[in-house]
């Protein structure tokens, strides 16, 4: 009896000391050519070896699915990336060994909002996390604007200009007549 009780908590220790994947964040907002950083975190275990780790992480919208980051075995795997993400993911080697996954993202593209879930596979369990990144789009007519305020200060600048050589020329003038 004691036996099968002692056996029972050994077992369910085994199966509640379950492998855990969060995310820092469960939604992130940013704009169009910004950078960002997503951050998972799960349980690490001092007996496994990074080389038993696997992970893979896809961007999922309604459109499609596209790979970001994949590491097969603790080695990244750049062929498995969709070309959404080619030269644009950066992640942290030296976070990894303390079960943090960190994903730098550069120059953000408003097709890259939905919904980002990471698949961590190890000798000791395995799970996955997600979060949101909702990307928006610049306004397209700010530089417009910019130019215009550009044109608006550069007519002033002219027309400042021109009152002060009047300015010049008129009193140019006055003194010349004073010496008369
Ligand atoms: C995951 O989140 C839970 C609840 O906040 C926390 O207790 C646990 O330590 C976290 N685990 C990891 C590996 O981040
Ligand atoms: C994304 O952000 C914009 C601007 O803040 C907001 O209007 C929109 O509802 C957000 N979309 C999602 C899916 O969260």
């Amino acid at each position: 009896m004691i036996c099968s009780i002692l056996l029972l908590i050994i077992l369910t220790s085994c199966v509640s000391g379950t492998f855990v994947v969060n995310v820092t964040q469960t939604s992130y907002q940013a704009e169009e050519n910004h950078d960002i950083t997503l951050e998972w975190t799960f349980t690490t275990n001092p007996h496994s070896s990074s080389n038993s780790l696997n992970i893979f992480c896809e961007l999922i919208t309604d459109l499609r699915s596209s790979v970001l980051f994949h590491l097969h075995k603790g080695v990244e795997v750049p062929e498995s990336q969709d070309e959404q993400f080619a030269g644009r993911v950066q992640w942290d080697k030296d976070v990894l060994r303390e079960g943090r996954l960190r994903l730098h993202v550069s120059r953000l593209r408003t097709e890259d909002s939905g919904l980002y879930v990471c698949k961590v596979f190890t000798s000791y369990g395995s799970n996955s996390g997600r979060c949101w990144l909702n990307v928006t789009a610049t306004s397209p007519q700010q530089p417009e604007s910019r130019g215009r305020i550009g044109l608006y200060c550069g007519l002033g600048l002219t027309a400042a200009a021109l009152l002060a050589g009047c300015f010049c020329i008129f009193r140019h003038f006055l003194s010349r007549n004073q010496d008369f």
